[in-house]
């Protein structure tokens, strides 16, 4: 796997694969199943497959959560050269906010929902970055997991409202055998709130309804930010603690 730095290194690279299909996952590392996953569905359908690594200060609402937020480049080195990632595109924060962060993209109805009600600002630093990255790496298709549906169906959005040339494509998210998804954050759960953790995605697979499922999981300790039967799905968002878990499926999977 080769990595690189730097954007007009990438840009010639690109410039001798014009005609190959590139499949490109933006992540923030800590790499896990979930993304060994991506990585196996863009090497089948292209002919390059490129990884980034880049956690993304403005996406954070507290300067906590981004510097607690886990990180292991070696691990993610041998994760992506297991799974035989072509590329792996490492920028620092220089090269992608040159500007400062003077720049952004907003969305101003979608992103104001449920996360974005919760996180407010989130939504402009996921997309920012992401059409940075697109910009950048000029794929044929993205890949990003379904666990983060309204980003999903953000850049979904921003794909269509800005004429991206390219797809964007949604990969069913990966779980642990307890039913919990997968997630860089989850690393940062105890014993026992790992245990703990599980119920959420047991409850909300279950048949309850959305305030019933806020009432179990309260009774469990939980803090409950949201649960509610949107888009044909049911999405949820938790603390346990200090950490927060997001999770969503489809009601056609529950009833
Ligand atoms: O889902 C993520 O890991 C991030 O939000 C993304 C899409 C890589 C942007 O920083």
């Amino acid at each position: 796997m080769n990595i690189v730095t730097d954007i007009r290194a990438w840009q010639s690279i690109r410039e001798n694969c014009a005609t190959k299909k590139i499949g490109f996952i933006p992540t923030m590392g800590y790499l896990h199943a979930g993304h060994a996953s991506l990585c196996e569905r863009a090497r089948r359908e292209n002919d390059i497959t490129v990884v980034s690594i880049f956690v993304n200060p403005p996406q954070f609402n507290q300067s906590k959560d981004f510097n607690l937020y886990p990180r292991a480049i070696e691990e993610d080195i041998a994760l992506l050269t297991s799974h035989r990632v072509d590329y792996l595109f490492l920028p620092d924060e220089q090269t992608m906010y040159h500007d400062h962060y003077e720049v952004q993209v907003t969305e101003n109805a979608l992103s104001k929902e449920l996360e974005g009600a919760y996180r407010p600002g989130h939504f402009n630093g996921v997309l920012t970055i992401v059409l940075k990255l697109l910009n950048i790496i000029q794929p044929l298709h993205a890949y990003f997991g379904e666990k983060d549906y309204q980003q999903f169906m953000l850049i979904k959005k921003m794909v269509s409202a800005l004429f991206l040339p390219l797809h964007i494509i949604g990969c069913e998210t990966i779980r642990a055998e307890d039913g919990l998804a997968l997630s860089s954050r989850n690393v940062r759960l105890n014993a026992m709130q790992r245990e703990k953790a599980a119920h959420f995605p047991k409850l909300l697979h279950s048949d309850l309804s959305p305030a019933k499922i806020t009432e179990q999981l309260q009774s469990l300790g939980f803090k409950v930010d949201y649960i509610v039967e949107q888009w044909g799905r049911r999405l949820g968002a938790v603390w346990l603690d200090e950490i927060r878990l997001i999770d969503n499926m489809l009601l056609r999977t529950i009833r």
